[in-house]
């Protein structure tokens, strides 16, 4: 599928980044500086059609940057639009391109996660004020909250604030790799969200469990790696040489370093390791792991498996094990879902959780089809990439 730029600018309209719109009864309206911290503080004159950079997908699955997009002029009481200061590239965002889904429309727009300013808040918003620094992650199913554009509107329980000491970039991982590491385990795998802070010593070492995590070093692993290990499981963490390092580092029990074997090789040193006690298992490979994975989880017990990088509906599974649904758009149209994200920024800011290596790509909206070709053809050389529009 071909990438193309047609306008490749990396400034973006002055006049664009300042909001100024009509009031309307149900819209609390403010008028902000897009970026205070580079000093401008000019309060613009109003714009009667606010418009915005946008990265826009078009019916032939091709990127077309524009300046003159639409800023949406209403917002539902429930909802806020944060300025875009930085967002995260993730496998989703080329595959869907590549492979026609989630695009229900076109033009469309894209983008999973992002980091930035409060901007705008609707009448019945509570919990966050304009100017408040804050982190959310997004359904493809509005464009509006597409994160590859100038002004993302989300519901209200998806935002999140920034924890303190993270800046922009670093808060623009968290709602897609954090995010589903946390309601994976948590939510459908049914780990504790509040383990004490030492393994209890009451608690025999076996009796702790196993998870499997295969792809242990891709970014949503290092996060369940860490969080499997807050909650004292054993984490078994398949991963390269290069990245076994990290990933002891993060909590990881045991590490089956996958250099040079096959998968059947992999899974008989992951046998030798926990024998028939793998109770959970995550894979973030794809459907040839997953099956793999599916071998080595416990014969006797019952197991649950979350196939999180896709898994042929062909794939037997045996009785004892339960395939768990992972479906992230939970997180938006399910209010209570906040307790995910607000449980990772404690952890976060209590110092229990490492985020992974993040490269910043500087250059904003038109940097973002060059990082994702980079994904695509596994060049992000074990980093998480952040786009920075600042
Ligand atoms: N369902 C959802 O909502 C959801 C959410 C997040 C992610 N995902 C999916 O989960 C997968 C991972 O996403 P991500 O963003 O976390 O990935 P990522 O950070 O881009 O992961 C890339 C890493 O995977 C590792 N890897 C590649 N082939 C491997 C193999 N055969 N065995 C073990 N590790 C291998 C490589 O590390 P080493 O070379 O160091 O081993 C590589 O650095 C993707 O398919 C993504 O679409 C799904």
């Amino acid at each position: 599928m071909p990438f193309l730029m047609v306008a490749a600018q990396t400034a973006i309209d002055e006049t664009s980044k300042v909001i100024t719109v009509e009031k309307t009864p149900e819209v609390r309206l403010e008028q902000i500086n897009p970026h205070p911290e580079t000093g401008n503080d000019a309060v613009r004159p109003p714009q009667e059609n606010p418009m915005q950079c946008a990265l826009l997908i078009n019916a032939a699955c091709e990127y077309k940057l524009t300046m003159s997009f639409p800023v949406p002029t209403s917002l539902h009481s429930n909802e806020v639009m944060i300025r875009n200061y930085a967002t995260g590239l993730n496998p989703i965002d080329w595959k869907s391109l590549a492979y026609n889904f989630c695009l229900p429309q076109f033009p469309w727009i894209t983008g999973r996660e992002m980091a930035g300013i409060v901007a705008r808040v609707g009448d019945a918003v509570t919990n966050c004020r304009v100017g408040d620094r804050v982190w959310t992650s997004t359904y493809y199913k509005d464009r509006r909250a597409g994160c590859f554009q100038d002004l993302v509107v989300v519901p209200e329980h998806t935002v999140a604030r920034i924890p303190a000491g993270l800046d922009f970039e670093s808060a623009a991982c968290l709602g897609v790799g954090a995010l589903t590491a946390a309601m994976t385990l948590w939510k459908w795998m049914g780990i504790p969200m509040y383990p004490p802070p030492a393994v209890p010593s009451t608690v025999a070492r076996d009796d702790r469990g196993y998870v499997l995590i295969w792809g242990g070093s891709s970014v949503t692993g290092q996060f369940a790696t860490q969080l499997a290990a807050l909650a004292h499981l054993h984490v078994i963490a398949v991963c390269s040489g290069q990245a076994a390092p990290v990933l002891r580092q993060l909590g990881a029990k045991h590490i089956v370093v996958r250099d040079g074997l096959s998968d059947a090789e992999i899974a008989d040193a992951i046998r030798g390791i926990a024998g028939d006690d793998i109770t959970r298992g995550i894979d973030l490979v794809g459907s040839k792991t997953a099956r793999t994975l599916l071998e080595v989880l416990s014969k006797s017990k019952p197991a649950l498996l979350a196939p999180l990088a896709m898994m042929s509906s062909s794939t037997p599974v045996p009785d004892n094990v339960t395939v768990v649904g992972v479906e992230m758009k939970q997180f938006v149209l399910d209010p209570s879902s906040k307790v995910y994200s607000s449980r990772l920024n404690e952890l976060i800011e209590d110092g229990h959780i490492q985020l992974p290596q993040i490269e910043v790509i500087k250059g904003g909206l038109a940097a973002v089809e060059g990082g994702l070709r980079r994904l695509k053809e596994g060049r992000a050389n074990g980093k998480k990439l952040v786009v920075s529009f600042t």
